[in-house]
């Protein structure tokens, strides 16, 4: 029973990643996937820079590198490269059948990736969002498409904006944050 604690459900202080970070074994340790702009975390404890975080999501059965938001929806928080501290909380089917698993992981990430507030990091992305999705139509409103509509549109549009790989899975992120419910 070693650990429980580290595991407990709703502890820690919530905080977000701010843009695209990198998860860490350990404070400078090995480098285990990716965090997605606006991902939320609990943050367990910090050390010389680098913050423990755990992280919540959901993954499809037999494909443990990717964490979403919710089963059946495409909301990408992170992706994993590594072998990460995994834990396998439930499992539940999405509305096609697929059996999806939730799952918890725990990691690093350099503290100064972290902020306070979502909305400061979707602020900056909707200024972008205007500036760069008005130029050949009218600026779509995200409320328009589902979250898991966003993925291929931004696919689609986010080279044709001159959006580098970042920017477009920021705007992704974004335009789920604010999508047809
Ligand atoms: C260089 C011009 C250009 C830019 C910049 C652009 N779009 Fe488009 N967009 C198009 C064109 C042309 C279409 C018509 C459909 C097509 O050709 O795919 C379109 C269609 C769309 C549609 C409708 C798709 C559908 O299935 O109904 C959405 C939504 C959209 N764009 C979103 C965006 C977003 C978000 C951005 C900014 C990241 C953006 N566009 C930037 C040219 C552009």
């Amino acid at each position: 029973m070693a650990g429980l604690l580290v595991w407990a459900l709703g502890q820690g202080r919530t905080a977000y990643t701010g843009a695209a970070t990198s998860l860490l074994s350990a404070p400078k340790g090995a480098n285990l996937g990716s965090l997605t702009p606006g991902t939320r975390v609990a943050v367990l404890k910090e050390q010389a820079g680098f913050s423990q975080v755990q992280l919540q999501g959901w993954s499809p059965q037999g494909g443990a590198t990717a964490l979403f938001e919710a089963k059946g929806q495409r909301v990408l928080l992170a992706s994993f490269t590594g072998q990460v501290q995994r834990r396998v909380r439930g499992q539940g089917k999405d509305e096609g059948g697929t059996v999806w698993e939730q799952v918890e992981v725990v990691g690093w990430v350099a503290k100064s990736a972290l902020i306070a507030d979502v909305n400061t990091l979707w602020k900056q992305a909707g200024v972008l969002y205007q500036q760069r999705c008005s130029t050949c139509h009218a600026l779509p409103e995200t409320g328009k498409f589902t979250a898991n509509q966003w993925p291929p549109i931004m696919r689609g549009m986010g080279p044709r904006s001159g959006l580098t790989a970042e920017q477009t899975q920021l705007l992704t992120r974004y335009a789920q944050a604010h999508a047809k419910r």
